[in-house]
């Protein structure tokens, strides 16, 4: 089993604020008459009304609900996870940290492979945490995380916790659900799997039953900031074991989601065909921009997420032309990450098939194919 930090467990810590629509829950009854909350309720804010109309005024005064009740029931019945297997909080992001803190202390080894989504090692070293990182598996037409790396270094390090992004960014590459499983079962028990899949949503399997899975020592992530184009607003949900859970809601930051953004999640996901026209809309863009750039010469990376990964011949090559469609006010993403500073990566949106928006990266692919 993998463990917690010895302060986390025993009785000591305790949520002081598990919220009024909790406490409505567990009474059975609305308490129209809320004397006890500190907040401005009687503020007018004929600004903001005047500003963003009246619904999204009304849901500013008071704190949004701690356990996101609204959220986690339509996420229950779309995933058809149970309801206490899944945690809401301001994003993938914030679950990072929060899956951090729950199962980490200063000193302890995690692993994350070299270059992929850097929020992760920031996060965990802003925490205290060592971070031991395995390169990428390379060949031709390949740029995955290496699994089998991955495992050895949490054994050899004796690891806390292993970071994977599956599908992975930078990369866009997808781990089948074997390869997931076989991960969990070459890691040692008392390590924790942090698998961090915030675009599951554009998988050609997401909907399959393995997706919707709890696996015992995994911490699944997901977001509504991607397929469901919220990112603005910080949503995001954990699917996990209901004990983990449990520990993870002792020390989570419990307003972190806003009133306002969890009824905008209510309303989006009351909603999913206009998300699955988004997703179907960004694999056709993600498709004709892959296809394009191919025909061009360029390494293309395979990708089942909302971005196209491209290998370029060298680092100096990917910051000129990263460097020089900035200069042009068009920002494309080029990791930070020493050992992957040769690939560029450019998401499938509208404005990134417009003819000539990406000239300067095509001539330079042209000229070294
Ligand atoms: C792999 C990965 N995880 C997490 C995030 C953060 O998502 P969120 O907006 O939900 O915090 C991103 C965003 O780019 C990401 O690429």
């Amino acid at each position: 089993m993998p463990r917690y930090p010895a302060h986390l467990t025993g009785d000591g810590l305790v949520n002081p604020f598990p919220g009024i629509k909790a406490l409505e829950r567990r009474l059975n009854r609305t308490l129209p008459h809320q004397l006890g909350s500190n907040e401005g309720l009687d503020m007018r804010h004929r600004a903001l009304r005047e500003h963003f109309g009246e619904a999204f005024t009304e849901q500013v005064y008071r704190y949004g609900d701690a356990e996101a009740m609204g959220v986690r029931t339509r996420l229950s019945a779309q995933l058809k996870v149970p309801l206490d297997h899944l945690l809401v909080d301001a994003g993938a992001d914030s679950l990072i940290a929060l899956a951090l803190r729950t199962t980490c202390e200063v000193g302890d080894a995690v692993i994350a492979t070299a270059g992929t989504y850097p929020t992760f090692g920031y996060f965990a070293k802003g925490q205290g945490c060592r971070l031991e990182e395995p390169a990428y598996r390379e060949a031709p037409g390949v740029l995955a995380p290496d699994l089998d790396a991955l495992a050895a270094a949490a054994h050899r390090e004796n690891a806390r916790l292993v970071y994977l992004a599956n599908p992975d960014n930078p990369s866009g590459h997808l781990h089948d659900d074997d390869g997931i499983l076989m991960l969990r079962k070459a890691l040692p028990d008392d390590c924790w799997l942090l698998l961090d899949e915030a675009y599951g949503d554009f998988r050609d399997d997401a909907d399959s039953e393995f997706a919707a899975r709890t696996l015992p020592g995994v911490i699944r992530l997901r977001t509504l900031s991607k397929a469901h184009g919220m990112a603005g607003l910080r949503v995001g949900y954990a699917i996990a074991e209901p004990a983990v859970l449990t520990m993870m809601m002792k020390v989570r930051i419990h307003y972190a989601v806003s009133a306002v953004s969890l009824t905008a999640a209510e309303v989006v996901l009351d909603h999913m065909d206009e998300v699955r026209q988004h997703v179907a809309d960004v694999k056709m863009r993600r498709e004709r921009f892959a296809a394009h750039f191919q025909a061009l010469g360029a390494d293309v990376l395979p990708s089942a997420t909302n971005f196209i990964g491209l290998r370029l011949p060298s680092a100096e090559l990917a910051a000129e032309v990263h460097q020089a469609l900035l200069a042009e006010g068009v920002l494309i993403a080029r990791l930070a990450h020493p050992k992957l500073a040769n690939v560029l990566r450019i998401t499938a949106v509208e404005d990134a098939l417009e003819p000539g928006r990406l000239d300067i990266l095509e001539r330079a692919i042209k000229e070294h194919a």
